[in-house]
């Protein structure tokens, strides 16, 4: 409570802005009811001020929720009353007296330390806002704010944010996911996320999400042309690989967390780029061996049905993949040495992607050509423009197996940008 009071305090609220944000508390922010009530409050003129007050409001209604669970002086209160009743009802049966200025100085000592407690302005600072991951807010406390960390848990309780949590300790598994504590409200971590137009889906208690990484993330995309083909050998939910999606890439995503690349499959799906996002579920050595991995019957073909040849994607459901598996051949028809934007409109073919005519002479529309161009149709083994590896401390160990892709790629700018992530 003190903390919100010092916000409220900072807000140098006028008389008629108080008033206004008594009536948002009172009604719990109800609209209708807020302004048939002519108090004197009216909402402050600049837009971030209200947007303020009606967040303050919105974490009091939180707080006040919440209030009956919180250690209470009603609960000492209540031991007082009983503690001065049974007294007098003693002495009054032992018709000794009946008053209550008599009691003994023992009883009238443990009474007083009942009461003994002080009301002092205390304020905690966090040092940091708390990181909000849809409808879960996630704290990082630790050392002497761990004796607070309900009520810190209470304070920031409010009806948007569902559910409070605590990391407990340090992270230590590879799947880069820490271990939460519910403080407050319901224990579901599935959530979404909004980042740069598009919808990430995903289980905060089960996989890697760093909501801090927006910039960086966008950053890198930034780097990305349409019709680049991407790998990322770390890719979690899917940060880098579904906005490069979008942005026309496509892109070979690999996570060995099976619930990361389970929602990476959902959020291709939610964002309607699944056509372009090709999925595995590997260590990543043998991802990007099996990426870099001629196809055997390719030794066996003609020069002319070599450019036939394509890698088939491996699907994620129920199979474990941490072994690499021996590529499955097929056939295409589209010049797959070249990098999708190099290939002519002439060369891309039917609308709905299932094969490629290298010598069709159907024009088609831009999104018609993306749509087209499948990763399943890809020479990883021959080309990738960009090697996305996001994995802090431990990337440059997969540096040697993904030498092969490391010459390939179109610039060093590439690979240091990339890298320097970690
Ligand atoms: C730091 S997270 C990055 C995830 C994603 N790029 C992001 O920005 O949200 C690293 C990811 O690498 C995965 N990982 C860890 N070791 C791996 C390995 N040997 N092979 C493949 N993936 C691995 C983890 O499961 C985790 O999702």
């Amino acid at each position: 409570m003190s903390v919100m009071k010092e916000q409220i305090k900072s807000l140098h609220l006028k008389e008629t802005e108080e008033l206004y944000l008594y009536k948002l508390c009172l009604y719990c922010g109800n609209e209708k009811r807020v302004n048939a009530w002519n108090n004197s409050g009216v909402p402050p003129v600049d837009e971030i001020k209200s947007a303020q007050l009606h967040s303050i409001s919105r974490r009091l209604q939180g707080f006040c929720s919440m209030l009956s669970r919180l250690p209470s002086f009603r609960r000492r209160f209540h031991e007082v009353v009983k503690a001065l009743v049974q007294e007098e009802k003693k002495r009054v049966d032992a018709g000794t007296a009946d008053y209550l200025s008599e009691i003994p100085a023992q009883t009238l000592c443990a009474l007083k330390d009942l009461c003994s407690f002080d009301v002092v302005p205390y304020s905690l600072s966090l040092g940091y806002s708390y990181w909000g991951v849809g409808h879960i807010a996630h704290l990082n406390i630790t050392g002497e704010l761990l004796s607070y960390k309900d009520v810190i848990a209470k304070v920031i309780y409010d009806p948007k944010i569902k559910t409070v949590v605590n990391k407990v300790g340090s992270i230590s598994n590879e799947f880069r996911v820490p271990k939460f504590e519910v403080l407050a409200g319901i224990d579901d971590m599935v959530t979404e996320v909004k980042q740069y137009g598009a919808t990430f889906k995903l289980d905060y208690g089960l996989v890697y999400w760093n909501s801090r990484l927006e910039h960086e993330h966008i950053r890198l995309i930034s780097l990305f042309q349409d019709g680049d083909i991407i790998c990322d050998m770390f890719s979690g939910i899917g940060p880098f690989v579904i906005p490069a999606a979008q942005k026309g890439c496509i892109v070979y995503t690999n996570d060995l967390n099976p619930d990361s690349a389970r929602y990476l499959k959902i959020n291709a799906e939610i964002n309607k780029v699944d056509d372009r996002v090709c999925a595995y579920n590997m260590y990543a050595r043998a991802f990007i061996c099996h990426l870099m991995q001629v196809p055997d019957c390719l030794e066996t073909f003609s020069e002319s049905e070599r450019s036939t040849v394509y890698m088939k994607e491996i699907p994620i459901n129920g199979i474990d993949y941490r072994e690499a598996t021996e590529i499955p051949c097929t056939t295409f028809s589209a010049s797959a040495t070249k990098r999708p934007s190099e290939i002519s409109e002439e060369e891309y073919g039917n609308e709905d992607g299932a094969e490629l005519e290298v010598t069709g002479r159907i024009k088609r529309s831009r999104n018609k050509r993306i749509r087209c161009f499948k990763p399943s149709n890809i020479r990883t083994w021959e080309h990738v423009d960009h090697v996305v590896m996001n994995l802090p401390a431990s990337a440059l160990q997969f540096l040697d197996a993904s030498q092969e892709v490391l010459e390939g790629l179109t610039t060093l700018d590439s690979l240091l940008l990339l890298l320097a992530i970690n």
